[in-house]
């Protein structure tokens, strides 16, 4: 059995730096048209200037893949000015990325006070920019990390109603709740590890570091409204993968740095999922949902379709040493390599 998909959108993804880079890219390039490419890197981008010299690099890195087209982004911290944002934007960068203080990989030094942030906002919502938020509330316990988020994402965007909002691995059924009723402004991207994943497959056997990502998977309820929210077909909800890779040393204690590497498993583990009855539902979900809110076209997904065929796959153990979701584990569709 054999199926034709539009090529997936990726609006969350880590492709790292140095040897790191060299390694994963190549899997995000492959098989995603448009990839938001995050900036979270040991050597952050934090202006216009960074943006460019990091989509050199990856420009030189992925001329075999023509129909991949990353979208660079800069990180939004505490000094973050207007002019950081205005020079930003005048280097083609559309997207900032907020990460408050401490709650995930390379977040030291983030946002503590939001209102602080008000200006950057302002000049964001003028500029036609996308805030990309990882809607976690520093210090409160990890489960309700995400919930507690929710007052101050309500506060941004009623008080920007012109801003895109993206609310980043949604992960808790009251945060899609939430984002379902606030207006048009505010979207959410949706993993593949917290479709698949609950808290169980963290901490539920023995202790899962390859499991282990930022926000925790939580119960099996918050998995079902994650799932629900991605086969509705609703324009509020698209694909981040939020593929995090990580060395083998930064998954061994002290050091077991949160992140899940998904890139390479990422759409036949989708197709897994959505199942061959809802693949309008998975293009919404892949394709149109984020391009109608990020406003970009969708000839690159159409023209450049991937075809998948249903057979068993073993996911290998590793790649390079870096350890995917479900290593060993079976998935039942695979993309056909052009
Ligand atoms: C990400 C990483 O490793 O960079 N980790 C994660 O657990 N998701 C950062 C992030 O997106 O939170
Ligand atoms: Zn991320």
């Amino acid at each position: 059995m054999e199926i034709t998909i539009w090529r997936p959108n990726d609006m969350h993804a880590h492709v790292r730096e140095g040897r790191m880079l060299e390694i994963v890219l190549p899997f995000t390039a492959r098989h995603f048209a448009h990839v938001v490419i995050m900036p979270n890197t040991t050597q952050p981008v934090l202006t216009g200037a960074d943006a460019q010299k990091y989509r050199t690099v990856i420009a030189s890195k992925t001329d075999q893949f023509p129909s991949f087209a990353p979208l660079m982004t800069i990180k939004i911290t505490p000094k973050t000015t207007v002019k950081i944002i205005k020079d930003a934007k005048r280097s083609n960068v559309m997207i900032g990325k907020l990460y408050p203080d401490g709650v995930t990989t390379n977040s030291a030094g983030g946002v503590r006070d939001f209102t602080v942030m008000d200006p950057v906002f302002q000049t964001m919502q003028d500029a036609g920019m996308v805030l990309c938020l990882h809607g976690e509330k520093p210090g409160a316990f990890s489960m309700d990390r995400e919930d507690a988020f929710l007052v101050e994402l309500g506060r941004i965007a009623k008080q920007f109603p012109k801003l895109r909002i993206v609310f980043e691995h949604v992960s808790s059924s009251r945060a899609v709740t939430a984002i379902q009723s606030l207006p048009e402004n505010v979207a959410a991207t949706i993993t593949v590890h917290h479709l698949v994943l609950s808290l169980d497959d963290v901490i539920g056997g023995n202790l899962n570091p390859h499991a282990f990502c930022k926000p925790i998977p939580k119960r099996p309820v918050d998995r079902k409204a994650l799932r629900d929210a991605a086969f509705s077909g609703s324009s509020k909800f698209f694909l981040g993968t939020d593929s995090a890779p990580h060395p083998p040393q930064h998954k061994v204690w002290p050091e077991i740095r949160p992140g899940v590497f998904t890139a390479p498993v990422a759409i036949g583990l989708l197709v897994d999922l959505f199942g061959e009855d809802r693949l309008d539902q998975l293009r919404a979900f892949t394709v149109h949902n984020s391009a109608k809110f990020y406003e970009l076209p969708v000839l690159l997904n159409s023209t450049n379709p991937l075809k998948l065929i249903r057979t068993p796959w073993v996911v290998p153990k590793d790649y390079s040493d870096i350890v995917p979701i479900m290593p060993g584990g079976t998935i039942n569709w695979q993309v056909v390599e052009a």
